[in-house]
């Protein structure tokens, strides 16, 4: 199994975790701290939102698919696997759960037919010509800005369904921070890294040169003679939370909630001043660290109100202590103070409406 996720792909191809794809919530935190310096609570949050929503909630390892379906009987469990609503899902089938639009280099979901986990050519293209073919190029964090206010504006002229609501925002957000964060090849030299033309290629399994680029699914490969970021220096919470509120000041429509409403070119945002009962407005957003303060509030409310079953209470407990763990770190920003919000306001967007169970 291979799906959306890039660090997965390249931690299964090399036997960081099962080779196979299946892998459980702890084996998939571990390697993602130990290979790539993704910090706990940030793996946690992820490999939570992974169990829950694509994986097995009736083996205690919580094991997910970090791609298709598995078949049954390859999952252990009841019933050779049980997900939150029926068979699990695996990471490729969770739109709007956890896989959103907008991503860095994959499709959006109702766009391509339900392919959200290859790479498009044309979106990786996109990236891949904000820096020369050249020693000099370093994908850091300032063009991967550049690439996010992109992949937006092609959301929402080419995807119909196109659905931004704060969960997919969050996420699409931090697995674009993760590129230049996690992929770079760090040195003494460069500390912060640097993301080379061929280092970027390689990990998203593409070869050939401009013009030529060829992308072959499950050959994500981390390249020979590659430093991880420094393990004292993991990638986590407030470094999203920096990342979130440069993307806000690099350009607002980065942090638009809302959705197309009938067709490409229909983006209406959501209203945030009765979504959140008057406590953050657009132009509030963007003061201070009120972005990263709504994003992380928004998550602790709308994830709960989606799980209803026992098993998914289970895990929806792991979540729980992430979220509050950020919760923790976020006290420190001193964010307003958001009791609710109204979800059924979501139900504007058609591409909220058409996915099931959407966050
Ligand atoms: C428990 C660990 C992890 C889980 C469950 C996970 C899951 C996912 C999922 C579901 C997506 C698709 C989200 C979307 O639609 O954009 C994604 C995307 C992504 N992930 Fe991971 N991930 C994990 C760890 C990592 C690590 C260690 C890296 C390090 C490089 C990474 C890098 C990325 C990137 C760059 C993307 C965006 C892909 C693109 O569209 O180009 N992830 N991840
Ligand atoms: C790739 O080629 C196209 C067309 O010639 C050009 O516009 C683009 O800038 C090139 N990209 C890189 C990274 O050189
Ligand atoms: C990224 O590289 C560009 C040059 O391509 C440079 O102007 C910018 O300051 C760099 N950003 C960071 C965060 O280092
Ligand atoms: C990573 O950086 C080190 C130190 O500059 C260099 O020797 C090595 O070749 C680089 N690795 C890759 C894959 O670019
Ligand atoms: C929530 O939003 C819905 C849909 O816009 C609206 O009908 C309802 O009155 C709102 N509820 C509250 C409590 O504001």
């Amino acid at each position: 199994m291979r799906g959306p996720c890039p660090g997965l792909n390249s931690l299964a191809n090399h036997n960081f975790i099962p080779h196979n794809g299946i892998v459980t919530l702890l084996a998939s935190i571990q390697a993602s701290l130990n290979v790539y310096g993704m910090a706990l609570e940030a793996a946690t949050f992820a490999g939570a939102l992974g169990a829950l929503y694509g994986g097995d909630l009736s083996d205690p390892t919580f094991p997910y698919s970090i791609g298709n379906p598995p078949p049954v009987g390859l999952l252990g469990g009841i019933l050779g696997g049980l997900g939150l609503f029926g068979r699990p899902s695996g990471l490729s089938f969770t739109h709007n759960q956890f896989e959103s639009d907008t991503s860095a280099t994959r499709g959006d979901y109702f766009q391509f037919n339900g392919d959200a986990h290859h790479l498009q050519m044309p979106a990786f293209q996109e990236l891949y010509n904000l820096q020369p073919e050249s020693p000099d190029a370093n994908y850091n964090r300032t063009v991967i800005l550049a690439h996010r206010l992109k992949r937006i504006q092609d959301s929402v002229q080419q995807n119909p369904y196109f659905f931004y609501g704060p969960v997919q925002m969050v996420i699409t957000c931090l697995t674009t921070a993760l590129i230049p964060a996690l992929m770079s090849n760090h040195s003494s030299e460069h500390p912060d890294g640097i993301l080379s033309n061929n280092v970027l290629k390689s990990i998203y399994g593409v070869t050939g040169q401009n013009g030529s680029l060829v992308y072959t699914p499950g050959t994500e490969r981390i390249p020979d003679n590659w430093y991880r970021r420094p393990i004292l220096d993991p990638y986590g919470a407030l470094h999203v939370v920096e990342d979130i509120i440069a993307m806000g000041l690099y350009d607002p429509q980065i942090l638009l909630f809302g959705g197309n409403t009938n067709g490409p070119n229909t983006f209406a945002p959501l209203d945030l001043d009765d979504f959140t009962g008057g406590v953050y407005n657009a132009a509030s957003l963007l003061q201070g660290n009120n972005a990263a303060c709504f994003v992380f509030q928004a998550a602790q409310l709308l994830f709960p109100s989606s799980i209803n079953g026992l098993l998914g209470q289970i895990v929806l407990s792991v979540l729980q202590k992430v979220l509050d763990s950020i919760g923790g770190i976020l006290a420190d920003l001193t964010c307003p103070e958001l009791a609710a919000v109204n979800a059924s306001m979501l139900e504007q967007y058609p591409g909220y409406r058409k996915s099931s169970h959407a966050v």
